[in-house]
């Protein structure tokens, strides 16, 4: 049957969990591409609570392409989503459902239409990655329903396309994305520097302090950034390369002191990068509301509550970091320490209501071992 013919809706979902970089990404030398001004690192998160998940429909009475997104129309017009379409449309292949009558050739995938609805399970645009998620389950579902054979390489770099941070979320474990330096991209790609089951006793708290969308997007505040912050530039060429190398075997050995000390030291420096940009960026906190003021000590405290922490113990307990808002990502060395951890937040910032498990997600059974 040819494809432009029939009644037929086609259809596949997929989920792709979020990422949080431990080495953070922050500038472009090519805004088409996207193509990063250094490599970075990231801990891809467990997609039952950080995930965007992605149906694609496909049917010959779809007469253009569209998307939702959490409900809501948004236009597909954009270069990247636009990116991302054509690259997986090329490595389309044959398909065929004998019981339900479709058969579809490779080259009738450029005049069949999608429509695309995606859901995140976490807030959108608020510096916890929806991008990340959202592009790698875009590029990843879409690859899946038109038959796509390439490789997590390919798919990464395809991906990457879309949103930067994207190339990361189509491993789990810990992931490298590797800045490449052809100009046309093609060695930008991300690669799996060890499975989820390598460092299992890490746990991952997250401290969502405020699920508003974000004044600066990534994109916007890194591109300012690239134009303005002569710290950027120190930080690509001589910070990053050697700590890359030293994140890299401290993943390695599970060493978990390096791990924090490179943590925390790049979330540091990536949120001074934002302060060093003509104008500021201040992405832990936002002056222009009121109610935020709150959310930027909650952000400081934070991190003054670990400092103080990781020094009273002398060696590190957790780590801390910081994406392109003001939530809190922690991440602690075992089970015992994440309890303790989450009996000091709460702690000092307790929640109105008395439910503690009604703010969680994930596993609520470590409010039992906090004595919670
Ligand atoms: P974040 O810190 O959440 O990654 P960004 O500013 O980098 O914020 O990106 C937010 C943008 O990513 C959204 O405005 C939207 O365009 C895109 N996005 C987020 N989630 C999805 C999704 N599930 N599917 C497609 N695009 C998404
Ligand atoms: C602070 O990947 O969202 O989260 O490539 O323009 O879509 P675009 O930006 P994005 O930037 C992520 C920045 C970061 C750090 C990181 O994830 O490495
Ligand atoms: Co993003």
């Amino acid at each position: 049957m040819a494809a432009a013919e029939g009644q037929w809706v086609l259809m596949a979902t997929g989920r792709s969990p979020t990422n949080i970089a431990v080495i953070k990404y922050w500038g472009k030398r090519d805004e088409a591409l996207i193509l990063p001004v250094n490599d970075s690192i990231s801990v891809t998160l467990d997609p039952d609570h950080l995930s965007a998940t992605t149906t694609v429909a496909v049917s010959p009475s779809f007469p253009s392409d569209r998307m939702w997104l959490n409900g809501k129309e948004i236009s597909l017009s954009g270069g990247r989503f636009q990116s991302c379409l054509r690259e997986i449309r090329k490595r389309a292949r044959d398909f065929e459902d004998e019981k339900k009558g479709i058969n579809i050739k490779r080259e009738d995938w450029e005049k069949l239409h999608v429509h695309i609805a995606s859901y995140n399970n976490f807030p959108t645009a608020a510096g916890l990655a929806s991008s990340a998620a959202g592009l790698a389950c875009f590029v990843f579902t879409l690859g899946k329903i038109m038959n796509v054979k390439e490789d997590y390489g390919e798919l990464s770099s395809i991906a990457r396309q879309g949103s930067g941070s994207a190339c990361r979320s189509i491993y789990g474990g810990f992931v490298k994305w590797c800045m490449g330096k052809k100009d046309d991209g093609s060695d930008s790609i991300a690669v799996q520097l060890a499975d989820e089951t390598h460092w299992n006793d890490l746990v991952i708290i997250i401290a969502v302090v405020s699920s508003k969308q974000k004044e600066t997007s990534s994109t916007s505040g890194m591109r300012d950034s690239v134009e303005t912050s002569p710290l950027l530039q120190y930080r690509a060429q001589t910070v990053v390369p050697s700590r890359v190398l030293k994140m890299e075997e401290a993943i390695k050995n599970h060493d978990f002191e390096s791990f924090a000390k490179l943590t925390c030291a790049d979330s540091n420096q990536f949120h001074a990068v934002c302060l060093d940009t003509s104008p500021p960026i201040f992405y832990m906190n936002d002056t222009s509301h009121r109610y935020v003021l709150a959310v930027h000590w909650l952000g400081i405290l934070i991190i003054s509550l670990v400092e103080k922490w990781n020094h009273s113990e002398g060696t590190p307990q957790v780590a801390y970091t910081f994406d392109a808002g003001p939530n809190a990502v922690l991440i602690a060395q075992n089970r015992k320490t994440a309890a303790l951890l989450l009996r000091k937040l709460l702690y000092y910032f307790p929640p109105e209501d008395k439910d503690l498990s009604s703010y969680l997600v994930g596993d609520k059974s470590i409010l039992g071992d906090a004595g919670l």
